[in-house]
């Protein structure tokens, strides 16, 4: 049998309360520098390069907040690499700069990255990266 792994991971979508729903999609476009490609009241898709979206915010009525406490399973958090760490830096500045500043929870040098740590206003965890072992094989 032959065994194929994915060639990228192509988006998460983020589901939110109809109050978060307008902060989520600024909080995305501002975090990411992304753009819209569509949008409605209930789903927003978000692109920052060549895919068609990377982040797709969605939010129905019946949506509840989900429990702050940190020992619930799921996903922990989602990251992005940045190419250079000035790049990182970069983007930190103007997220810090921003009129409402969007600011790190955490740094860390994990040892294979830089990462800066941030949270969107539902709780969701998101990883800022530089990978400074990029572009070496897989074992
Ligand atoms: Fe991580």
């Amino acid at each position: 049998m032959v065994r194929q792994s994915p060639t990228a991971l192509a988006h998460a979508v983020l589901r939110t309360t109809s109050a978060n729903y307008a902060a989520m999609i600024q909080f995305w476009i501002d975090l990411l520098n992304a753009d819209i490609v569509h949008a409605t009241p209930v789903l927003t898709f978000l692109r920052y390069d060549e895919e068609h979206h990377r982040i797709a915010i969605v939010q129905t009525p019946d949506t509840v907040d989900k429990p702050k406490e940190p020992q619930y399973s799921g996903l922990d958090h989602l990251a992005f690499t940045y190419p250079t760490l000035t790049a990182l830096a970069q983007q930190y500045a103007h997220l810090k700069s921003l009129p409402q500043p969007i600011l790190p929870i955490w740094s860390v040098n994990h040892g294979p990255t830089t990462s800066l740590y941030y949270r969107d206003p539902d709780g969701n965890k998101i990883e800022m990266q530089v990978d400074k072992f990029r572009g070496k094989s897989r074992c």
